[in-house]
């Protein structure tokens, strides 16, 4: 392809594919742990920084073509200097926060993340010697109040996990790089095609790729990108050494999936959205969290800040728990499963699955209450996922239907 700047939906088809010695189309997955030197001098160089110059590879945890195409892809995508394919979301966010933190750090994280990354930080990192902050950054004032000296990285999910927060990045990094910390994104529910926060002030993105990137429920794994080759080479040696690398095979069934992003992206938009609107008016509904809809706290900074609400909602029912439990049991077409962005419509209980491991405090200091469904939209025909929730919905005694 040539080096012009391309569309999004043309980068996800032919970003990262390069050439290769068949000429073949996609690029072969090399399921190789190891690579031949031609001499002791080459091997030498390689591993004093010609490797990272593209001179060559050496072994696989420290490089591999098929993983490199990824990277590649998706450093185009979010528009950062270089990708690092990690073996999971949470192998990318590690390798972030090892990367950048040191004992005595600060860290100030939006409250509704993903819930391991609370016991990361509460658990791991607060072992080391780095104290954090659970804000509701959706709130400027309290993200700005939790900012102090020393902090050294502002941690943003948005819209968040589960509650669909949305917090306005170009703001956050504003007030992140007023004291010297770091801004970093994890851009897994928009993904680069709804939105670009190394655009807005990011300084690194990190991603799940086991959910819209790859979107077929088939993979795990995630990816760094930074917006600068400084950091670059700060991220690297820490994923290398620590060693949750991606394997080609994997990074080989991401790339598949990004072809199609584009195209899954816009269903899972046009899907959810309308399944927002309908729960949204179903009298056994209390309210809905989704950024499309108008009703939605996010709405208005969404509409600035992304080119699209994703396919992820959450909502809570009037029978609280016990109609949620309902519903999640009453459900045929959608599968009562944790993850998200994969092409199948799931459905969770966030209380008690993803973010289980939370303390209850902190949980419903979130926002995340003990009803709170979350669902993931997939591309299967709108109509008959919202025909399996009407029938999951009137399923539920009469009561929690009033
Ligand atoms: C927003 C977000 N970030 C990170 C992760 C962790 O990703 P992984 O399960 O690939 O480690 C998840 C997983 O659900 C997630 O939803």
């Amino acid at each position: 392809m040539s080096t012009k700047r391309h569309a999004p939906d043309t980068l996800c088809v032919h970003a990262g594919v390069g050439d290769n010695e068949h000429r073949a189309v996609v690029p072969p997955i090399y399921q190789t742990s190891t690579f031949k030197f031609d001499s002791v001098e080459q091997g030498a160089s390689l591993f004093a920084g010609g490797a990272d110059r593209g001179e060559g590879h050496i072994y696989t945890r420290l490089g591999n073509p098929t993983v490199q195409a990824l990277e590649q892809a998706l450093a185009e995508l979010e528009g950062g200097y270089r990708g690092l394919a990690c073996a999971s979301g949470m192998a990318a966010i590690h390798t972030t926060f090892a990367a950048f933190l040191k004992a005595g750090d600060h860290v100030v994280c939006s409250e509704s993340v993903y819930g391991p990354v609370t016991s990361l930080l509460n658990g791991l990192f607060a072992r080391l010697g780095v104290q954090t902050t659970f804000v509701d950054s959706s709130d400027l004032a309290a993200l700005r109040a939790a900012i102090r000296p020393g902090t050294a990285i502002v941690h943003i999910e948005t819209p968040g996990n589960p509650t669909l927060a949305v917090t306005d990045l170009a703001a956050a990094a504003g007030l992140a790089h007023a004291v010297g910390a770091r801004l970093t994104v994890d851009n897994t529910f928009m993904t680069p095609l709804l939105q670009r926060p190394l655009e807005l002030g990011a300084d690194v993105v990190m991603h799940s790729l086991t959910k819209f990137l790859n979107g077929h429920a088939d993979v795990v794994g995630g990816v760094i990108v930074p917006k600068t080759e400084a950091d670059w080479k700060l991220l690297r040696p820490t994923l290398n050494l620590a060693g949750g690398t991606l394997a080609p095979h994997d990074a080989f069934l991401v790339h598949r999936g990004l072809k199609t992003l584009a195209l899954r992206m816009a269903r899972h938009c046009a899907s959810a959205q309308r399944i927002a609107e309908f729960l949204e008016k179903h009298p056994a509904v209390e309210w809905v969290r989704f950024p499309g809809l108008p009703s939605d706290p996010g709405y208005a900074l969404s509409c600035r800040q992304t080119s699209g609400p994703g396919g992820v909602l959450s909502f809570e029912l009037k029978g609280g728990l016990e109609a949620g439990r309902a519903l999640m049991e009453g459900v045929e077409l959608a599968v009562l499963a944790v993850s998200l962005g994969g092409v199948e419509t799931l459905i969770q209980h966030p209380a008690s699955m993803t973010h289980a491991g939370m303390k209850p405090e902190l949980r419903r200091q979130a926002g995340i209450t003990d009803g709170l469904v979350r669902l993931s939209v997939g591309i299967e025909d709108c109509a008959e996922i919202l025909a399996d929730l009407e029938q999951a919905l009137a399923k539920l005694p009469a009561v929690q239907r009033a």
